[in-house]
């Protein structure tokens, strides 16, 4: 969406502030010996006590609340009380939600407890090339040039991008134009980002796969190779200068 009014901002700010926290909070909230479905519901209050709706459950009829995906799950695990939490697990979550007509996505992916299996590298290189592809978006510039950073700052650090997955357009729906902000170049897409426009950005950075495929649940994607992945996601509103980021609640650069 553009947002042209004062009313619409303040619309975006609650629902993105209901996505952000509720993601910070089941981040604390994660610890070995925990199920996916026990975050889950702790999430699912949060997001209630906004008064927020739950994207997945609601629009797409996804069997939880918020996707979260561990080990080799890439993006849209489904929360299970029989998948339990390790020590060392990378995990990702994922936080959308409607308040009044507003829509807001974000996401993260971290290590539960200790890093014993060595993943905080691929997590680190994930959020850093987030905030180096944000720190670029302003009205004018193209949407392929953010791609193109950030496949370049993956290979910088000998990993790959997710082709068949891209950040997205947000506001009056969870995906609305532009369709897509891959995290390479794609030499079709001309546009370019717009002042006032709001935007969901996020990183899909992989150690061996360049494409994500769907497990037969119908919901869980994991890789075409293999390996893992680690996302990032804010949604922020493009200005001529640095972008509002409207999920910094979730404190990701932190
Ligand atoms: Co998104
Ligand atoms: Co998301």
């Amino acid at each position: 969406m553009s947002i042209s009014k004062e009313a619409e901002l303040i619309g975006m700010k609650r629902v993105s502030d209901a996505v952000a926290y509720t993601l910070k909070q089941m981040k604390n909230h994660a610890r070995p010996g925990m199920s996916t479905q026990q975050l889950d519901e702790f999430g699912a209050g949060i997001l209630k006590d906004f008064g927020a709706h739950s994207v997945p459950f609601m629009t797409y009829k996804f069997p939880g609340w918020t996707c979260i995906s561990v080990g080799h799950e890439f993006c849209h695990g489904i929360p299970s009380s029989k998948r339990i939490l390790k020590d060392g697990d990378l995990i990702n979550i994922d936080v959308s939600a409607e308040l009044n007509g507003f829509w807001s996505d974000n996401g993260a992916s971290f290590v539960v407890g200790e890093d014993k299996n060595g993943h905080q590298q691929l997590v680190d290189a994930s959020r850093q090339i987030l905030q180096q592809a944000i720190s670029q978006i302003k009205g004018g510039v193209k949407i392929s040039a953010i791609g193109h950073l950030i496949e370049t700052e993956a290979k910088k650090r000998g990993l790959k991008v997710i082709k068949n997955l891209s950040g997205h357009g947000i506001g009056r729906r969870l995906h609305e134009a532009p369709d897509a902000i891959p995290n390479y170049k794609d030499r079709f897409i001309l546009d370019r980002f717009k002042k006032h426009s709001v935007v969901a950005i996020e990183t899909f950075i992989a150690t061996q796969s360049s494409y994500a495929v769907t497990l037969k649940d119908g919901w869980t994607m994991v890789g075409n190779k293999g390996g893992y992945m680690a996302q990032h996601e804010h949604t922020i509103l493009v200005t001529d200068t640095a972008p509002i980021i409207l999920t910094e609640k979730n404190e990701l650069w932190n």
